[in-house]
């Protein structure tokens, strides 16, 4: 006998690509093979703090076309925590569990990064909401999990900019520099650095000397290469702190965008005379289609939360290891934050190919 859940599903936190393939392979289960109901929550879970709610139920039909398509149809926020909301920071987290009672939603299907999968956590253990998570960060930096869809589709946009980037470097004698996101990991700009051939990769896990990333441009002049192409994280910062020169600590992480590529861009022209272009490349790793590898992803993991439900495994997270979608507790996926393995296979990797990572 199929038991008939009613659950609600949201999306949490920056969007990514590949969660509305997840929304869509969970109904296409859910609702459209084991006659579940399901209800779509809108913008995180404020559509269930707000009066009146906002929700809707969803179907196979409504889902249709959404395999490839960016974004969220659900919407998101990363403004929605329960335990601390609006300007008061209040916590109206009780109102979450009457909005569940009145629409007889049994559990919630969370897709969404750390900060979500926390608040998951505390309305676990603090209100009993019963909860399954679904990792979602272009980030790719949940430790948890072997991989998070969306960021193949970031890296693929970031390589593609590389790309771009490289034949007009060339044709000017540049040095060009790509400032990625990333958090404080460096995943994005590891991994796009060697797919689009970078000659210098600037990570957050390896505080760069200025001086090797210049001698590395003298290296090349002096062997005909003329040009630089340089690809920044956004959580990058130089080794020493220069007079002037630096944006360091508190003032590092308030200028989240821009910083560390504008910064690295004066401390090149202040030492040598080059002719230097930044980009920002921003929100457009986050925009846009899935590529093909994280529509499988976010499908695998969409089918796999049905799977959690129907086993009764509440208070777990679909994670991949080894390639296989397994489930784990979600208290085990917030633990661990993951950066870049200074001394990991890739890092080895891009200095055997010669690539400068400045420290
Ligand atoms: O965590 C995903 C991410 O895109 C980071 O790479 C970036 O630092 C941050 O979100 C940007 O957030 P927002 O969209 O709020 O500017």
């Amino acid at each position: 006998m199929p038991s008939n859940h009613r659950v609600g599903i949201l999306t949490g936190g920056g969007d990514a690509p590949g969660l509305n393939a997840v929304i869509r392979a969970f109904v296409k289960r859910a609702v459209g093979q084991l006659r579940w109901s399901v209800v779509g929550v809108e913008d995180s879970l404020n559509g269930l703090l707000e009066s009146p709610y906002r929700v809707s139920e969803l179907t196979p039909q409504s889902c249709t076309g959404l395999l490839n398509r960016g974004g969220t149809v659900l919407g998101t926020t990363n403004r929605g925590d329960p335990f601390a909301y609006g300007r008061e920071k209040a916590d109206i987290s009780g109102r979450l569990v009457s909005a569940m009672q009145d629409l007889d939603l049994e559990g919630l299907v969370v897709i969404g990064g750390d900060g979500s999968q926390r608040i998951a956590y505390r309305l676990m253990t603090e209100h009993d909401v019963k909860v399954v998570g679904v990792p979602k960060t272009i980030d790719n930096d949940l430790s948890a999990t072997d991989m998070t869809f969306g960021f193949e589709s970031a890296v693929a946009v970031a390589t593609d900019a590389l790309d771009r980037l490289h034949t007009t470097a060339e044709s000017h004698d540049r040095v060009m520099i790509l400032e990625v996101m990333g958090r404080d990991a460096g995943h994005i700009a590891l991994h796009a650095g060697l797919a689009g051939g970078a000659d210098c990769i600037i990570l957050p896990e390896i505080p760069y000397d200025i001086q090797r990333i210049v001698r590395k441009i003298d290296k090349r002049r002096a062997v005909g290469r003329l040009f630089t192409l340089i690809v920044v994280a956004e959580g990058a910062r130089c080794a020493e702190a220069t007079a002037g020169e630096g944006l360091h600590g508190e003032a590092h992480s308030r200028i989240h965008t821009g910083g560390p590529a504008l910064q690295l861009a004066h401390q090149l022209v202040a030492r040598r005379d080059v002719d230097v272009r930044v980009t920002v490349l921003g929100h457009l790793q986050r925009g846009g289609s899935p590529v093909a590898a994280d529509r499988i992803l976010a499908t695998r993991f969409g089918i796999a939360a049905v799977d959690l439900i129907e086993a009764g495994r509440w208070g777990e997270i679909t994670v991949l290891r080894n390639n296989s979608v397994i489930g784990v507790p979600i208290a085990e996926a917030i633990s661990i934050y993951r950066q870049v393995d200074v001394n990991g296979e890739l890092v080895k990797v891009a200095r055997a190919v010669g690539v400068e990572l400045g420290g």
